[in-house]
């Protein structure tokens, strides 16, 4: 599997004193030389971590696949077409949330979804959406034309090691082998971490896995390379 590495939360301590450090296009050069085959950011409406000016200078100076994720706004739209990111990852989102709680709804949405991934594919954007691990999410991400879903791994992450976890693990593995059936690619995220992330080699043909917080977190005590590369031991198959 590939490892996508979201690097909000170094925006997130950055923007706590307002300045310039930690510097986030530092980190994501950091993160590629050590084993990140991805670099994930989530531009939300409130920029209340990565900003439009990081997004851009990433995009500008590296070469290595940027992974846009955003809400399925009208000024999230704009951006993605004028930035033209390799990959977007359009994710619901909530003002109050502390992060992205639950999948979008795209069946819910299916007419706007059409409209909305087309643009993004037409321009060469590989488009992926973040949805629950449900068949009828799944299926309407793919009616969409979207090439990739992102299952979210929340459920998975918060059963983990409880009774719960069997039925959560699951139901990604379903959702992973339906969506294959249908002839879309599988990534999945939120909430991995060293321990739990061994599961996802149980599910055959995941493509990349997005990890961020346990990443950056582990950086705060063994450095941030050694905390890539510790996670990308991990995922690699
Ligand atoms: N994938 C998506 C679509 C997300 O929204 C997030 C969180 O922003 C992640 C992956 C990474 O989650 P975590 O920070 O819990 O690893």
């Amino acid at each position: 599997m590939k490892l996508g590495l979201n690097i909000d939360h170094v925006a997130t301590l950055r923007n706590a004193r307002g300045g310039i450090e930690p510097n986030v296009l530092e980190a994501a050069k950091i993160c590629l030389a050590n084993g990140a085959d991805s670099i994930t950011t989530h531009l939300r409406e409130d920029r209340r971590h990565i900003k439009d000016e990081d997004v851009k200078l990433i995009r500008q100076t590296l070469k290595t696949k940027l992974n846009l994720e955003m809400a399925m706004t009208d000024e999230m739209h704009k951006i993605a077409l004028d930035l033209l990111p390799d990959a977007v990852c359009i994710v619901p989102e909530k003002r109050q949330e502390v992060t992205t709680e639950g999948g979008l709804d795209i069946a819910g949405q299916l007419l706007r979804g059409v409209s909305f991934v087309r643009e993004l594919v037409v321009k060469g954007i590989e488009v992926s959406l973040f949805i629950d691990p449900d068949i009828k999410q799944v299926t309407a991400a793919y009616q969409t034309g979207a090439q990739f879903i992102e299952l979210h791994t929340g459920a998975y992450a918060n059963a983990y090691g409880t009774p719960d976890e069997h039925k959560a693990f699951e139901d990604l593995k379903k959702a992973t082998e339906f969506a294959h059936t249908l002839g879309l690619k599988v990534n999945a995220g939120h909430g991995l971490n060293y321990e739990n992330v061994l599961r996802m080699h149980e599910i055959d043909g995941l493509y990349e896995l997005n990890i961020g917080h346990s990443i950056i977190s582990r950086a705060v005590f063994v450095g941030l390379p050694q905390a890539v590369r510790e996670m990308k031991e991990l995922v690699n198959d």
